[in-house]
């Protein structure tokens, strides 16, 4: 099995609807052909204790949760994930590839919910440990295609305003602008082997390497 030396650690991030867990499903495809070892996890979810605290949140189709209890919970999941998964898996110099991170809070719980931005981030950080993503790949949709391919609202952050959406879809942008080095964005209405080669044309240096 080939190693990447420290691991990669990739992240998707972007709204709901967007494509992410089919470019997740590619990418360990062609990742796993140069023979590397891939983990593909979630958030919140990707261990046992994430798997309970993502139905617990997200098992409802009604929002329940007070702003600060929905990112704490977010964190934790995060925090089980990062020390039991990744973190030994770039050890081991696997591509580690997340539908969803440390980002997605900042997107969600700051532009979305309007809790103070530095809070979330020093939480990531503790969460986290300083953990970051080497890469994140933003798939941009408008928020009402996102909706439509998605068909009816599954849980609760799905139900939320078309303002709401709009809101973490400029967040987003406002992150991986300031950030360019770490981020790429894609138009994610372009049919998704396009967006693939997209990806993995921005990508295969670091997987070849
Ligand atoms: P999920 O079903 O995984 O949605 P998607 O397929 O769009 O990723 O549900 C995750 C939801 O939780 C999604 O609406 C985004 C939200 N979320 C946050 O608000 N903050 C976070 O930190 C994370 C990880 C997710």
């Amino acid at each position: 099995m080939n190693k990447i030396v420290g691991g990669l650690f990739l992240t998707l991030e972007g709204g709901d609807g967007v494509g992410k867990s089919t470019l997740q499903r590619s990418l360990n495809q062609r990742i796993s052909e140069a023979g590397l070892e891939v983990i593909m996890c979630r958030e919140p979810g990707g261990t046992i204790l994430g798997e309970k605290l993502r139905d617990a949140l997200l098992g409802s189709k009604k929002k329940e949760v007070d702003a600060l209890a929905e990112l704490l919970v977010f964190l934790a999941a995060r925090t089980q994930l990062s020390t039991e998964i990744i973190k030994p898996a770039l050890e081991r110099g696997a591509v580690v590839i997340c539908d969803r991170f440390a980002d997605s809070s900042i997107a969600y719980q700051h532009y979305g919910r309007g809790i103070e931005k530095s809070i979330i981030e020093d939480l990531n950080t503790i969460a986290t440990t300083g953990l970051m993503p080497d890469r994140t790949i933003l798939l941009d949709l408008d928020p009402s295609v996102g909706a439509k391919r998605k068909g009816q609202a599954q849980d609760y952050m799905e139900q939320e305003t078309i303002d709401f959406h709009n809101r973490v879809r400029e967040g987003y942008m406002y992150l991986a602008r300031e950030s360019p080095g770490r981020w790429l964005i894609v138009d994610a209405l372009q049919n998704e082997d396009v967006i693939f080669d997209l990806v993995w044309s921005d990508l295969a240096q670091r997987i070849k390497d």
